[in-house]
This record gives structure tokens, sequence and C-alpha cells, in this order.
């Protein structure tokens, strides 16, 4: 055989091994790890954080996001209320415009190191930055991560509740989101 066309295993481990463009360091589960171990985060903001991320995931696989886009979205999803420590100790409350507020110097501290691109953490600090905002939502990653956050809320909340009707008539917006809100929460 001619030795250039031989494939040896440790090419076989380097292909494997290269991240591509939009992969950082750091995987999910160890993201998903780092939070769980903040000091503040009390077991309903674990709890929560983990029903969210779980909802990006399955909508994402769902509706055949894209690798990098579901990367995206699955960190933002897990670090989309951070900040609610901070707000409950700062305002007593975890009022969606304040926590938007608070959040963005929140994520670059704690994805410091992260290996992810500076292009990727902007996107994240602005979905978390917005994930209360309901108009002008533009890609995927906002879109899903608003139906899913959704989702958990009108489990945890008699307030998200009442909002159903508005939400599934103005909001969900994916086909598998708008399965899901149908399927938990029949009209
Ligand atoms: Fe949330």
């Amino acid at each position: 055989m001619n030795k250039g066309q031989q494939t040896t295993t440790s090419d076989l481990t380097e292909t494997a091994e290269t991240p591509s463009p939009a992969r950082g360091k750091w995987s999910i589960a160890e993201i998903t790890e780092k939070l769980i171990a903040e000091p503040d985060q009390t077991p309903e903001d674990i709890a929560h954080f983990l029903k969210v991320h779980s909802f990006a995931r399955l909508i994402a696989e769902l509706e055949g996001l894209d690798a990098d886009t579901k990367e995206i979205l699955e960190v933002t999803a897990i670090l989309h209320d951070i900040s609610c420590p901070l707000c409950r100790e700062k305002y007593g409350n975890t009022n969606g415009a304040r926590q938007e507020a608070e959040s963005a110097p929140l994520i670059r501290a704690f994805l410091t190191g992260s290996g992810y691109p500076k292009e990727f953490i902007d996107r994240v600090v602005y979905l978390v930055t917005h994930h209360h905002t309901y108009k002008d939502i533009h890609g995927m990653d906002y879109q899903i991560l608003v139906e899913a956050d959704f989702l958990v809320n009108a489990g945890e909340s008699a307030k998200y509740r009442k909002l159903l009707p508005e939400m599934r008539e103005r909001v969900f917006r994916t086909e598998s989101g708008r399965r899901l809100l149908e399927e938990i929460y029949p009209e």
C-alpha cells in the first residue's frame, strides 16, 4: 500500500477531536455543572434552567436546528436567568426588565476562559438580555429560547398561565413549540 494512503489511529483521533469554529473548550455539561455550583443558585433556580434547557434542546432537535445555532441556544438556555439571584438580593424581585439589564456582565464573567469566540458570547448576551422581550424576535435561537422559557414558566406560575392565549396567538412560531404548547396546556 502506498504510504501516503495509510490512515493511522492518531490521524483519526485528531480528526474526531478537531473542534468546529463555534465550539468552545467547555462542554454543555461542564457549563451546566459550573452554574449549579454557583453558591447563589437555589434548588428552584437550578430546576428551572435545567427544564428550560431541556425544552430548548428538544425544540431545536425537532426543528432540525444547525449544530452551531443549537450550541448558542443551549448555552443561552442554561444561563438565561443568571441574574435572578442578584435581582432578588438587589431589588427583592426578578422583574424581567431588571433581569435583562443586569445579565450582560454576569454572563461575560461566567464565560471568561470558556474558549467561546467573541461573536458567540455576544449572541448569548444579546439573547439573555432580550429573553423577556416578545417583539421583534429574530433568529431561531431567540424564538426557541422564548418558547422554551414560557413552556416552563406556565407550569411554574399562574401569572404566566394567564398569558397562554396571547402567547399562543402572538409569540409561539415554531411548529414543534406550538405542538408542545397544545399538548401540555390544551385550550
Ligand atoms: Fe426563565
